[in-house]
């Protein structure tokens, strides 16, 4: 709640680095623009002052000028060599400085990619069993690294949260792994970055850094079941849930509702969005979504439902209170 009341949202940008990581690919993308903004300058300058003196010479075809050009030419490719291999070099430097998280305690993190939207899984080494599940909003403490295991469950994803890290795909049949870390709390907006058919625009993420302590109490909560309903209105609501369609694909803890086709709704209330960061979860939305997904995201997989208004309003009053 508190987060929802003052979010520091971060522009999404891998220019604005929020952790060590992003700030090496940061510094790097620096020092290419920079390096091919004073080369484009030079190559314009010295054609012009060559269209000048071409236009001057006497006999372009001469000897003497044809040799001064082919030193020219041969000066300028070594250059062009040197400026390749130092970019090649600092290339590799870079990815072996960001392949390996800093050596402190890590938190880790399964991802799983699906058409469209993002699942989180946080393992508990001392419960088996006793993860966290949840979609599209990542919590993650500051100042500590997040290795990211990452799988699809269809076909190829990307991981990309620009302030924090640089993409990495999500490939079916194949683990691929990848880390981030925040060195502030903020809200890190983050988005696919490989093409996974019609949505892949709203396919997108919150990464949520909080300061250690607030996010060991997120931990306990997410850990929890859901919110029993205690109003007429969200019992009826929780009815509605169980025996209609939703638990079908969708699973609230503590409930009958154990679904894995879609995202793990246990603590939904409490997320920022709804449909992957594609709205801001309020109840407006939350209706206009559930009565008919399609008019919003047309080709994902959640079908319309049918709905009397006092259901659905029974329905959102319960969804909105599982916090
Ligand atoms: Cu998932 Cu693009």
């Amino acid at each position: 709640m508190m987060l929802l009341q003052a979010p520091h949202y971060a522009q999404q940008s891998m220019i604005d680095p929020a952790g060590t990581k992003a700030g090496a690919i940061d510094g790097f993308w620096h020092f290419l623009i920079t390096t091919s903004t004073i080369v484009t300058a030079i190559v314009f300058i010295v054609l012009f002052i060559a269209l000048a003196r071409r236009r001057r010479a006497a006999d372009p075809e001469s000897p003497a000028e044809q040799r001064s050009l082919t030193n020219w030419v041969t000066a300028s490719v070594g250059v062009t060599l040197v400026i390749i291999v130092v970019f090649l070099f600092m290339d590799f430097r870079l990815g072996r400085a960001i392949a390996i998280p800093p050596q402190r305690t890590p938190l880790r993190v399964n991802v799983i990619g699906h058409q469209w939207w993002w699942e989180f899984q946080y393992p508990d080494s001392a419960v088996p069993g006793n993860w966290i599940t949840t979609a599209n909003e990542l919590h993650i403490p500051v100042g500590r690294p997040v290795i990211l295991r990452m799988s699809s469950q269809d076909v190829i994803h990307s991981f990309w949260v620009p302030n924090l890290s640089g993409k990495k795909d999500l490939i079916p049949g194949h683990n691929t792994e990848t880390w981030i870390e925040a060195d502030s709390a903020g809200i890190y907006r983050g988005q696919c970055a490989e093409f996974c058919g019609l949505q892949h625009a709203k396919m997108a993420l919150m990464v949520i850094a909080e300061p250690e302590r607030q996010f060991e109490q997120w931990v306990l909560g997410a850990r929890g079941a859901a919110l029993a309903p205690t109003d007429s209105t969200s019992k009826a609501g929780q009815q509605v849930f169980l025996t209609g369609g939703c638990s079908v694909c969708h699973a609230i803890g503590g409930t009958n509702a154990g679904g894995t086709v879609g995202p793990n709704l246990t603590h939904f209330g409490s997320r920022l969005t709804i449909a992957a960061a594609s709205l801001p979860n309020t109840k407006g939305n939350l209706g206009g979504w559930i009565v008919d997904p399609q008019r919003i995201k047309p080709g994902a997989l959640m079908p319309p439902n049918a709905l009397e208004p006092d259901q659905l309003n029974a329905l959102l009053a319960y969804l909105e209170g599982l916090k």
